[in-house]
Order: structure tokens, then sequence, then C-alpha cells
């Protein structure tokens, strides 16, 4: 084997080797743009917004969530972490969706969140806004899961 012919297939085994480098199947690396945490955002999308205002209450009887306002923030972290509420009442025992929710889901909102959306239920919910998304309803298609 002459020098070139040398170089050419050193060349394309080094080229063949690179190819069988693991990286593509390493996981993709999200970079995420830093946002400021918003207490309005996070109570639509976790769902307290759905469930107290955008649900009829035949399906859900959940209270309007100007309630939050009677809960301190420990209160509220109790409520979120256990679904026990302020008056010490355990809706996990009681088997009412709020404390399985509680449980299962909020749970795991970390304690800067929790303080986001208490603060923006304390601060900026209103009853005016909650009739508001009420009003929604009845814009939605009827609900079909609850008929079989
Ligand atoms: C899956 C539906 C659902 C979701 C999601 C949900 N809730 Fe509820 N929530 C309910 C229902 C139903 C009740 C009434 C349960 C009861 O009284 O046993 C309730 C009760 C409550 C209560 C009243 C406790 C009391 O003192 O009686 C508060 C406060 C509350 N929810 C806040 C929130 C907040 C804040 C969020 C979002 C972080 C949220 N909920 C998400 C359904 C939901």
């Amino acid at each position: 084997m002459n020098r070139t012919a040398f170089l050419v297939v050193a060349t394309s085994f080094a080229i063949f080797l690179s190819s069988c480098s693991t990286d593509a199947s390493a996981p993709p690396v999200i970079v995420a743009t830093p946002q400021p945490l918003s207490g309005e955002r996070l109570v639509y999308v976790v769902g307290c917004v759905n469930c107290h205002h955008q649900t009829p209450k035949e399906i859900l009887n959940a209270p309007p969530l100007t309630i939050v306002k009677s809960y301190s923030l420990p209160e509220f972290k109790t409520l979120l972490k256990t679904g026990v509420t302020r008056n010490g009442r355990d809706m996990y025992a009681q088997g009412s969706i709020m404390g399985i929710v509680a449980r299962e889901q909020l749970s795991y909102l970390t304690d800067e969140e929790a303080l986001a959306i208490h603060e923006f239920l304390q601060k900026s919910w209103t009853a005016e806004r909650g009739v508001k998304e009420e009003a929604k309803i009845a814009q939605f298609p009827p609900p079909t899961f609850m008929k079989n």
C-alpha cells in the first residue's frame, strides 16, 4: 500500500469510527429560557381554574377560588401538599377529588410555585373573574364524559 492509499484507508476508518460515536443516543438537552414564575399562568396550567370555575357544578362542586384569600401561606402549603383544609378537614380521607389531586399532583409544586399561586389568588383573583370563567361553560361543547 502506498502512502496515498494508506491515508485514504486511514481517513475512511476514522470517519467510520466517528459515526459509531454514542452521541446520537444521548438524551436531547433542552435549553429552557428562564421564565419569571407566574401564579396566574400556574393556576391555569395546574388546573385550579378548570376544576373550580370551568367545570359544571353538577360534575365538580368546587368552591370559587376566592376561598384562597382566607388561607395563610403555611395553611395553603399544607392544603397543596396533603389535601387538609385550614379547618383541619382531610379531603383525601373523605375521598374528595381535591384531596387526591393535592397528594398526587399539587404536592409536586415547589415552595416558590406555591408562593406564586398563593400571591396571585390572594391579590389578583376576583369573584368577577371567577364568574367570567364560569360563563365560558355555556360556550364549551356539551360534556360527553358523564353520559356512560
Ligand atoms: C381536579 C379538580 C381540582 C383541581 C385541579 C383543583 N381543585 Fe381545589 N377543589 C376541587 C374540589 C371538587 C373541591 C371541593 C372538595 C371538598 O370540599 O371536599 C376543592 C376544594 C378546594 C379548596 C377548599 C378547601 C376548603 O377550605 O374547604 C381550596 C382552597 C382549593 N380547592 C384550592 C385549589 C387550588 C389553589 C388549586 C390549584 C393549585 C386547586 N384547588 C386545584 C377540585 C379541584
